[in-house]
């Protein structure tokens, strides 16, 4: 594939699904599939996933056969990604043998044998939702994938944790953790370079006048967790690891490789600390690599399950 002329984010979210599937941790995914309530038509489970782009996540518990009565209520401040859920979510539940109903208000209704899913999403700023919501509603279980990295965990994760019922699950997969690597090593001193300055964009990236992001996020999620009160119940690593086998990448995984190269690359235009013209260099070997199966890209990344504590002597159920 040549490198591409114009990138798309939701083209990255699509090509991101592979990688993310061999990434999860599978003893943290086990854990929260153990840790999830019975569901019945009466009582369906109720998931908020925050920050959920396209829907993957949706997609991969239909997919694990886990759901059987759930409420699924997707927010994300993208409403065209939030579309692209309602139309890939519909096709795939279709070619599964679901009855998709779509009604007036872009609820979903998935119906196959005995399970009954809802999916109701909703374009909203993550911290309007939040204030909104609070004392009004509280979930079963609260998902964000790849979505603490890129927000303020420490004034956020509160108002998160609020929103799930006293026994609920908070399940926070694919947390940037302070990690990229690419191979082949070119000069190993600006591959470096390129790492730690990437890094500080991250860090000092500011939305509205609000700090927004931390490329240590996954390892400091541990306090932040129990500063708001939560107990970890799992955790592990979630790396992504790109590679080309014998057939090439796999899936779109030579677009995913080359839309990092690019953000890369846009991120660090005009950073002080790099040469502009060795900039320009690293990233078109860096596409030349992908072009020849030859880039390995590695990034570090936690996925960390927890629990908002029961009231002492009862079981963390759904009626508790
Ligand atoms: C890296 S993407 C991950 C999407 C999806 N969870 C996945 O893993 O495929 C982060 C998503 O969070 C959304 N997002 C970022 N900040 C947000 C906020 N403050 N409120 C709501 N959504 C937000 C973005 O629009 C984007 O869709």
């Amino acid at each position: 594939m040549p490198v591409p002329l114009t990138y798309t984010f939701m083209r990255y979210l699509a090509a991101k699904k592979s990688v993310d599937d061999r990434a999860l941790n599978r003893q943290v995914w086990q854990r929260l599939i153990a840790a999830l309530p019975q569901a019945t038509p009466e009582q369906p489970l109720r998931i908020l996933e925050v920050g959920a782009g396209i829907g993957s996540m949706v997609e991969r518990l239909l997919a694990a056969d886990v759901l059987t009565d759930a409420i699924y209520t997707a927010i994300d401040m993208a409403p065209t990604l939030l579309a692209e859920t309602r139309r890939r979510l519909t096709q795939w539940a279709v070619e599964q043998g679901f009855e998709v109903q779509e009604n007036c208000d872009g609820q979903l209704h998935l119906q196959r044998a005995e399970q009954h899913i809802t999916v109701e999403s909703e374009a909203i700023d993550a911290a309007l939702f939040i204030d909104r919501e609070h004392g009004q509603r509280t979930w079963d279980l609260l998902i964000g994938q790849a979505f603490l990295d890129l927000i303020d965990v420490r004034t956020t994760l509160p108002g998160l944790c609020s929103l799930v019922r006293p026994g609920g699950l908070l399940y926070f997969p694919i947390t940037f953790d302070g990690g990229t690597v690419f191979q082949p090593e070119g000069d190993a001193a600006f591959d470096r370079a390129i790492e730690v300055c990437y890094h500080q964009t991250m860090d000092q990236r500011v939305l509205d006048g609000k700090p927004s992001g931390d490329s240590r996020t996954g390892r400091r999620l541990f306090a932040h967790l129990r500063t708001a009160g939560v107990d970890v119940l799992a955790a592990g690593s979630s790396d992504w690891v790109v590679f080309a086998g014998t057939d090439g990448y796999p899936a779109d995984e030579e677009y995913f490789l080359h839309d990092i190269i690019h953000t890369i690359g846009t991120a660090l235009t005009g950073h002080p600390q790099l040469d502009a013209e060795r900039l320009g260099s690293w990233v078109a070997q860096r596409h030349a690599q992908i072009e020849r199966g030859a880039l390995v890209y590695i990034a570090h990344q936690l996925d960390v399950l927890a629990r908002v504590p029961a009231p002492i002597g009862e079981r963390p159920g759904r009626n508790s």
